[in-house]
């Protein structure tokens, strides 16, 4: 278990964390993170994780290489097996929850269409689709054209457009969209550390199973057609690698689209409403979006920062680590409170004020290292495009209700953004 200085007593830490839980808090968790800040690193001998809350540390943790993503290399796992009780995991994780080598092969097949200039060539369709989105907003009669009549930005644009996307790459059809959104909904949400910090399963465990395993079928369903039947698709590309030699399994190709799809449903659109709604509480720079585009790049950059849409990233120590004071035993957890470090006061003037022009804007919320988001130039074009067509065509609108977040901690974001 880890040693060294940690700060805090055990309890205040404790129950910092399960505060950090409650949806009561999903609306503005970040008074809860300044208070696990001020605290400083947390060990919790317990359930034998560390917690890091301050930027310096957090981004040393994503760097360091003893730094791993398999959660079987927990000890609290091992301990389990050595028991003779099974582990959670039951199917082929996505690489996510990987390390090298098999992190390494997986991520190289995935990253080709992900690249920079594959994104760049996106760029027209995904003006075309935000184009289409926001023509029917506007022929319902709302925003500019009759002020007051609202409109949500969540399932009007933030939602659809990436989702759209992220389909049409993978080469999944849209229209079968409905049926596989709950269980994406269902699968972020497996993403909470509920069972890590509280030793109970949460409320849906046994739903979010079976919507694993429909995902899964309905998956390898796909794939079976896509090899009788190739297209110019993602699934496509990954069975002629698999069909080529033994670069990586059908349970592999399943496990990186499943990984894929819910990346591309549960993160950008928080990154589209987080920024609306960072704007809209600041109106100047809404308007000083809509006479100049080339400030969504700060934009996104900022609300990264100050919202991020992943709050927190976890880790295991596949050795001993040393980080700060704190010496991290082989098998420990890590916790990095990622939302919470992009707010430290010790790296960031005024850091709870939204300020796209602030100097030294840096964020961990992509990650660092080795797991870097691959979706981050993606994110970022779908985001530009999205924020800026929005704002240009709805100059003056402003907040038309109070808005609603969904239940997930890990991948926090809006369920209902109304503007009118
Ligand atoms: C604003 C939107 C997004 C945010 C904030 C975000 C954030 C993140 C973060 C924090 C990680 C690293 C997790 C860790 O270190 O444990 C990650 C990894 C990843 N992201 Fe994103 N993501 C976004 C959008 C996307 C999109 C659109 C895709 C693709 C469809 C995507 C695909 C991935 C993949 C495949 C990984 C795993 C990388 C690896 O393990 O090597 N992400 N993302």
């Amino acid at each position: 278990m880890a040693t060294g200085a940690a700060t805090g007593n055990q309890t205040a830490a404790q129950a910092l964390l399960v505060e950090m839980l409650d949806p009561a808090v999903r609306a503005d968790p970040y008074p809860v993170f300044t208070r696990i800040r001020e605290l400083g690193p947390m060990v919790l001998p317990e359930t034998g994780m560390v917690v890091f809350s301050g930027f310096a540390d957090c981004d040393e943790v994503l760097r360091h290489p003893s730094s791993c993503s398999d959660g079987m290399k927990s000890s609290v796992v091992q301990r389990q097996i050595a028991e003779g009780i099974t582990p959670q995991r039951t199917a082929t994780p996505g690489f996510l929850f990987l390390d090298p080598p098999d992190h390494t092969r997986l991520r190289t097949l995935a990253q080709q269409a992900f690249s920079p200039k594959a994104v760049r060539a996106l760029e027209p369709e995904i003006r075309a689709l935000v184009g289409e989105l926001l023509d029917a907003v506007a022929a319902r009669g709302t925003g500019e054209q009759t002020p007051g009549a609202p409109f949500d930005v969540v399932s009007d644009l933030a939602y659809p457009l990436p989702v759209a996307v992220i389909c049409r790459l993978l080469g999944v059809p849209l229209s079968d969209e409905p049926q596989f959104s709950r269980a994406a909904a269902l699968l972020a949400q497996g993403l909470d550390p509920i069972m890590t910090l509280t030793g109970q399963a949460s409320a849906n465990a046994d739903e979010r199973l079976r919507a694993d395993e429909w995902m899964r079928d309905y998956l390898g369903h796909l794939v079976a057609k896509r090899r009788a039947e190739p297209r110019e698709d993602m699934i496509s590309a990954l069975i002629a690698a698999e069909e080529d030699g033994d670069q990586l399994t059908v349970d592999e190709i399943i496990a990186t689209c499943d990984l894929l799809l819910i990346a591309g449903h549960e993160t950008t659109v928080n990154l589209i409403a987080n920024a609306v709604l960072a704007m809209m509480r600041a109106p100047a720079q809404w308007a000083a979006l809509a006479g100049d585009p080339d400030r969504a790049n700060v934009i996104i950059e900022e609300t990264l920062r100050y919202d991020p849409p992943v709050q927190l990233v976890m880790r295991i120590a596949g050795d001993e680590m040393v980080i700060g004071d704190l010496c991290i035993a082989k098998g420990d957890s890590i916790l990095l409170l990622i939302a919470a470090a992009n707010r430290d006061p010790d790296a960031f003037d005024r850091p709870d004020v939204f300020d796209p022009d602030r100097e030294g804007l840096r964020h961990l919320s992509f990650s660092k290292g080795p797991h870097f988001c691959l979706g981050a130039p993606l994110a970022r074009l779908e985001a530009r495009i999205a924020l800026t067509e929005l704002a240009r065509r709805f100059p003056h609108a402003r907040l038309a209700a109070e808005p609603v977040y969904k239940p997930n901690v890990t991948l926090r974001g809006l369920a209902s953004l109304r503007l009118g």
